[in-house]
This record gives C-alpha cells, structure tokens and sequence, in this order.
C-alpha cells in the first residue's frame, strides 16, 4: 500500500535556514525533473539508486568541464605561458564557485582535498599544534568516523575528547548535554550537520553561537547535508565545514571550508619553505587535482540553471537558494512516500523522525524491521535494480552505541532531488512482496 504525502503539511518549524514561504504557497517551486533527470546520464541504466549518501550520480556539466580541462588546460599551474596561466585560472575558478556555493567571504577559505576524510585528517593536524595537554575537544557519538577519528588521534598528545552523546529515544542531539560537556578547557566542538544515518538537521547555528561563546571553535561535517540543502556558512558563523563533492553530484573531491583568519594560524603542511600565509596552498600538500577543481564549478551552474525557472531574482545566491528549496520540497515527498509505508507497518523502527514533511528530515532514510536481518532486505530488492544498502556507513560508533552493531547495522534507503515518487513507490511495492 502507498501512501500518498500531504505536502501541505510540510513542517516549517525549526527551520535555521529560512524558507521562502511564498514560493511553497505558490508551488512555484516545483523541479522540472525531466530536466533534472536528463543532466544524469547515469540514471539510464535500468537501476534505481536509493545509495546516494553513500555516492551520487554525476552532472553532465561536470563531466563536460573535466574534459574540457585535461584537453586543453592540463599543464601544470604557476607557468608563465599562456596554457599554464589558464590553467591557474581554471582552478580558481572551481575555488570560487564552491566559495559562491557555500557563501564563504573568498576563494581562499575553499581548501580542496581529495577526500572529507584526508581533510579533516589534515585539519586535525594543522590545529594540534595549537593544543595543549588537558586542552579539550568534543566529538558527536552520531558523526562519521571522519569526523571523531581525526580528533581522537589527538589524544595521544594530551588531548581529552569527549564524547557528546545523543538521546536513545528521539535520536536527537540534546543542546542541554553539549552545555554540560563544554567547559573553559573546550577548544573545539567536532559535530555532524546531518548523521548520514538518522537524517536529522542538526541546529548548527544554535551550536555555534553556544561553541563561540566558550571561546572554542566548531568544526562541522556537512557531507551528508550538502546535497539536500544549501550550505550558508557566513549564516552558520562556522569556523571550518567539510563536504564530499561526489555526494554532491560531482566528482571524488571535497572541499575544507575555514574562516580565512583561522586558516592563517593553522600550521603550514607542505614543503618548509611555504609560508604560513600561503593559504590554501600550504594546506594542500602536493596541489589538488586540477581538473577535479575545475569540474566542481558545474555543480553550481547546475544548481543556478535550476534556480533560474524559479525565481524572478537575478542574484547567483537567489537562484542557488530557490533551487534547493524546491530540493528540499521534492524531496519531503520522497521521504514522506517510504516513511509513510514504513509507519504503516508495526514490526518497522524507523531510525530518526518519522515524519517526511518535517524539514529537518532529509531523505536519508535507515530502519529495522523486526526478525529481518538488513543485509536479507536490502539483497531481496536488487532483483527489482532497486539499490539501497545496509551496514553502518563507517558511523559505526552510532551503530554500536544503539546496539545495531550485532545485526548487521540498519537499512538505509538514502534518496536525492532526481529520484522521483514512482521510484519510491516501486521500493515500497518491492518490500511488501519481499518483506510479509
Ligand atoms: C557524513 C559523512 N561524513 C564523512 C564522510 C567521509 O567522506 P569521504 O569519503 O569524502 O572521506 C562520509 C562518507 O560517507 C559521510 O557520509
């Protein structure tokens, strides 16, 4: 049975990032998916992906600018000649685009890195040398190890890590217990925007104003938040952000976003003779891949080409956040299609809230159903191309500490803006053939 979403209902409290509610009381907002869809040649091969937080699909554009660069700008920056200084220009303009996208004050607080994971590694390290033993660091029981891991490995230097722990029943973190963990010793708070498992909008605005006044830093992982809504980290007033760019619709890169006056102070990671005010430079040891900085600057345009059939507006900032309000609209169908269905059946626990038209919800979905073990689910609906997957997507201190670590972790169906209602429907229509 499938239920259809009330999107009327969409609930608009809580929003940190504010919605423009006359373009949803218009339905103005609308994403012309075929449009959507044709920018995604990798849609066309018979499978539906419901593995997005694990990896998106891939932009046209993108692809057309890697081609573009290693055919004709593949030399090597820094070069007096004409290719070479196009090629420099061709990555900032990647830098400047992911600095458009997140709404940073400049091209120099993007520090690209082939990964969240190497990223934060390279933070984790370029600020220790600011820390002192006893100084202290919270982390989130709900992050990606990315995220926890990078400043554990502190802790052999004398640093003490806390551990923020969330509430069993709402899987939410409490602000009451970030309070009673934080202290005059705290000097940064490692937290995750969304948990690519429980698909709950953290309130980083919130964090951040209570972080910055005890005089530490907040460093947040926003790689499973960045495809579903738009980054503001002038907004946020957050001191350093991570995304993946390959869950963004692009390619195998990720962007480091620091506060350019705290990028400065971190310690210089590449060849001795870099100065410490070469920033990004002296964080990206051994350069970034250029073509992949190049490529990154399609996600924008994509996203402006969308926001432009939405908004009468003319500003870059305008379009990108009509866009994804349609993103974010979209997509509360698509959750609300599965979470429906899934709070229809009573042997189902559904990892997070419930509801789809909450907007905290982003439609990264993870559940249990009772006497199923995850890894049966998810391989009884590939015969359908229907991809969704279980385990415990390196969250794997989450998993443990709700007591799914012997079972194999928990389903996860994790949609994006292209997938569409009938897809949704046609898993639902799959588990209840498999799943009764
Ligand atoms: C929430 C979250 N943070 C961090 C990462 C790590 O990203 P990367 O693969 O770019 O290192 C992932 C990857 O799945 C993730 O889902």
């Amino acid at each position: 049975m499938v239920l259809k979403p009330d999107l009327n209902s969409v609930n608009f409290a809580n929003i940190e990032n504010s919605v423009n509610f006359v373009l949803i009381l218009n339905q103005q907002n609308q994403l012309d998916l075929e449009y959507v869809r044709s920018q995604f040649p990798g849609l066309n091969n018979g499978w539906t992906y419901f593995d997005n937080a694990g990896g998106s699909q891939i932009l046209t554009g993108v692809v057309e600018r890697l081609n573009d660069f290693l055919y004709k700008r593949n030399v090597q920056t820094g070069g007096s000649y004409e290719t070479s200084l196009k090629t420099s220009a061709a990555v900032l303009e990647g830098r400047s685009a992911m600095a458009q996208f997140i709404n940073a004050d400049r091209p120099e607080e993007i520090v690209f890195a082939p990964s969240s994971t190497v990223a934060l590694n390279n933070l984790a390290e370029a600020i220790s040398h600011q820390l002192k033993p006893g100084d202290e660091i919270i982390v989130t029981v709900s992050d990606h190890e990315s995220n926890i891991g990078s400043w554990v490995r502190l802790e052999k230097r004398g640093v003490i890590v806390k551990f923020w722990e969330l509430n069993k029943d709402s899987f939410e973190l409490e602000i009451e217990e970030l309070e009673s963990l934080i202290s005059e010793r705290t000097r940064l708070v490692a937290v995750t925007h969304v948990s690519n498992i429980i698909g709950t909008i953290n309130p980083i605005k919130e964090i951040a104003r209570i972080v910055h006044s005890h005089g530490a830093l907040i460093c947040v992982d926003s790689v499973a938040f960045a495809p579903h809504r738009l980054i503001d980290v002038r907004d946020l007033d957050v001191d350093f952000l991570v995304f993946s760019t390959y869950k963004v619709y692009g390619p195998h890169f990720a962007v480091l976003y620091g506060k350019y006056e705290l990028l400065l102070e971190l310690e210089n990671l590449y060849h001795y003779f870099h100065g410490k005010d070469e920033v990004p430079r002296k964080l990206e040891p051994g350069n970034p891949s250029y073509e992949l900085a190049y490529s990154v600057a399609g996600i924008v345009e994509y996203f402006e080409e969308i926001g432009s059939g939405l908004t009468v507006e003319s500003g870059k900032r305008e379009k990108l956040e009509a866009a994804f309000e349609a993103v974010a609209i979209h997509e509360a169908g698509l959750s609300e299609t599965l979470l429906s269905y899934l709070r229809f059946r009573n042997d189902c626990k559904i990892i997070g809230l419930e509801s789809g038209t909450d907007y905290r919800r982003v439609p990264t979905i993870s559940f249990f159903i009772k006497d199923k073990n995850p890894d049966q689910i998810a391989r009884s609906v590939e015969k359908y191309n229907l991809a969704i997957r279980f385990g415990d997507f390196y969250a794997r201190r989450l998993v443990d500490y709700l007591g799914y670590g012997d079972q194999n972790g928990v389903v996860r169906v994790s949609a994006v803006h292209y997938n569409t209602i009938g897809e949704v429907e046609s898993l639902v229509e799959a588990f209840e053939k498999e799943l009764n």
